[in-house]
């Protein structure tokens, strides 16, 4: 029997999860399928991961605005996710649905990847931007920094992070008014859904730089941490390292040793 999952979310027209879970299903010589569902609304939503619950999809991503009510819909909810408070992976196993949020880990992988000279023990780093994908950022940080400083615009938002995470995480969690935030950092992430506006004048010259977002891949903060020698680590690595143990979930087998950023790349500059 085909093994059937995908990606829920909308809008998932330019989703990239197809094709990076499509490559290694195709190298693991697996019958199974990987594709976009939507939906648009959350009663169709709801439908969906019923469909899970019957048994016709082993499980799905979940991404915006979905992510939520994945965690909500959930019998099993990781440590993670609960702490984040969205999940992005949701699937069937033994009966039961399973939540988790493997961004956190995505985001990791991608430093390993990037900057692999980058140690995160004893050090500082900071996170741009106080929503869902901070959230995510500042839970995976704060298991491997000493200190993480969250800057945002709305002080509030920020504050409410810090205080929802702080008991989750081993490291030290602080709201900043950007003023001396950067001095010392050896890693700064944006989270944020616009550019951001740092004075690169005040990072440290092996502070590594780093955009969740992958659309577009060089993002104009990054373009300029490298032009100024900085080490800079993108979203698609996050993307990329989030779907290994998304795949592993969902298809219960270890992810092929197979290259997926290439098709990814492609995808990427076909949809813009
Ligand atoms: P996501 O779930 O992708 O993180 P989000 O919850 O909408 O998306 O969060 C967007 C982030 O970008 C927030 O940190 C937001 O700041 P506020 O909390 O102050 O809204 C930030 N952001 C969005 N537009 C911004 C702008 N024009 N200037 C500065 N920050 C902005």
């Amino acid at each position: 029997m085909t093994l059937r999952a995908g990606v829920a979310g909308w809008p998932i027209a330019h989703s990239l999860s197809p094709v990076i879970h499509g490559a290694w299903l195709a190298a693991a010589g697996l019958d199974a399928a990987y594709d976009r569902f939507g939906p648009e609304d959350e009663a169709a939503f709801r439908d969906l991961v019923e469909r899970m619950r019957a048994g016709e999809l082993v499980g799905l991503n979940v991404t915006a605005p979905w992510k939520e009510q994945a965690m909500a819909l959930a019998d099993h909810v990781s440590e993670t996710a609960r702490a984040c408070g969205s999940a992005n992976l949701i699937w069937h196993h033994a009966g039961a649905l399973w939540a988790d949020s493997t961004d956190g880990r995505g985001l990791m992988a991608a430093l390993g990847e990037q900057a692999p000279g980058l140690d995160p023990a004893g050090k500082v780093a900071v996170v741009l931007g106080a929503g869902g994908a901070s959230r995510a950022a500042v839970h995976a940080l704060g298991q491997a920094f000493a200190e993480v400083r969250i800057i945002n615009r709305t002080a509030e938002r920020a504050i409410q992070l810090v205080s929802d995470l702080q008991p989750h995480t081993p490291a030290v969690l602080t709201h900043r008014d950007s003023g001396a935030a950067l001095n010392g950092a050896a890693l700064v992430v944006n989270a944020l859904s616009v550019a951001p506006q740092i004075d690169f004048a005040a990072l440290d010259p092996e502070a590594v730089l780093m955009d969740i977002t992958y659309r577009p891949l060089r993002t104009e903060f990054l373009a300029e941490g490298a032009a100024r020698g900085h080490t800079t680590v993108d979203g698609l690595a996050m993307l990329i390292g989030q779907a290994r143990p998304s795949f592993e979930a969902l298809f219960g087998r270890p992810v092929p040793d197979v290259d997926v950023r290439a098709a990814a790349l492609a995808a990427l500059e076909a949809t813009g």
